[in-house]
């Protein structure tokens, strides 16, 4: 029998293109860069499967270019804001993502962005690289101090909850907003953001992009934090409208930020965020540790693999295609 062809947008992790290849009857798309839209209509032409990064938008003119061949569309990540689901789930088509085995690496990142924007450690390597360093000072790059602080986490899913363990490790009080989260011992709910936003020494953003979360960290977010406060965002670029947060670290109307994820990705170099000082950004790395990376290609290939096979995907973001 013939094996099944499939698209994969990108070169991902052995541990996963070697079950694919095993597989199936896979075109692996070589470029660093993801295929042009063009080029993504004509690859996926035909193809039972497709197993796509977040950097491709799959959309109902994507899905209709594949065909009605098409069983499963396999995301490599735990986000899938880049797939119109409902365009997905009207033609039957399960989504698969990556959940659960990239929460360590994400929570420590955002915690290692946390410590670093708190004791201002990329601006301190600046000043050492520029020269700068001529003496130790009683005054010079003081930060701010975790213990005794409070964290308060905007979304309190699988990451944010391991976030909130090593809160607490620091000596800190957690609270969080998370209106559909169960309660748990090491962290306290607020009602309302606001609440949470006056409570906060630092602001760690985990929620989901959809149409309710796009630019909720707005001016008005930002004015109701403290003016000693941090924001840490590693979820999604769109959460965040990135005009009014330079306002708001231009004018120290807060502490400092600091992003794994922007909008756009990658940021232009002429972003004004890159001018400050106190705005530390990287390049969407949270889940990049061996490990996760690994169990992300593997994850992925298990999703397009079962889809293939008309088999139950072990992680799907749209069950309800498998109701009558
Ligand atoms: C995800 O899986 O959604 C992450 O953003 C990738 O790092």
């Amino acid at each position: 029998m013939p094996k099944p062809k499939v698209f994969v947008t990108r070169v991902i992790r052995d541990k996963g293109l070697d079950l694919i290849k095993e597989f199936c009857q896979a075109e692996i798309w070589p470029g660093e860069l993801p295929p042009d839209r063009a080029t993504l209509l004509e690859k996926v032409r035909g193809v039972e499967g497709i197993l796509c990064l977040l950097t491709e938008r799959i959309d109902g003119e994507v899905l209709d270019a594949a065909g009605p061949n098409l069983k499963v569309v396999s995301n490599h990540a735990v986000g899938f804001d880049n797939i119109v689901i409902p365009e997905a789930t009207a033609r039957r088509i399960p989504v698969g993502n990556t959940p659960g085995i990239l929460t360590d690496a994400t929570a420590d990142f955002a915690f290692a962005l946390l410590l670093a924007a708190a004791r201002r450690v990329t601006e301190a390597e600046r000043y050492l690289r520029a020269g700068k360093w001529v003496t130790w000072g009683p005054s010079i790059l003081l930060g701010m101090d975790l213990a005794g602080k409070t964290l308060g986490l905007v979304g309190f899913g699988r990451i944010g909850q391991a976030v909130a363990k090593r809160a607490i490790g620091f000596d800190m009080r957690v609270v969080y907003y998370d209106p559909s989260a169960a309660p748990a011992w090491n962290a306290t709910p607020v009602e309302r953001l606001d609440d949470l936003l006056h409570q906060a020494d630092f602001v760690s953003i985990h929620t989901p992009l959809t149409e309710q979360t796009r630019h909720m960290v707005n001016a008005d977010f930002l004015a109701k934090m403290k003016p000693t406060a941090v924001l840490v965002n590693t979820a999604r670029g769109g959460v965040l409208d990135q005009a009014a947060l330079y306002e708001a670290l231009q004018a120290k109307r807060i502490f400092a930020a600091a992003l794994d994820v922007t909008d756009p990705e990658p940021l232009p170099l002429d972003s004004p965020l890159l001018t400050l000082e106190n705005c530390l950004i990287t390049p969407h790395i949270a889940s990049a540790s061996t490990y996760s990376r690994d169990m992300m290609a593997y994850l992925a290939a298990q999703n397009l693999i079962a889809g293939l096979k008309g088999e139950r995907l072990p992680h799907c973001v749209n069950p309800e295609v498998y109701e009558r």
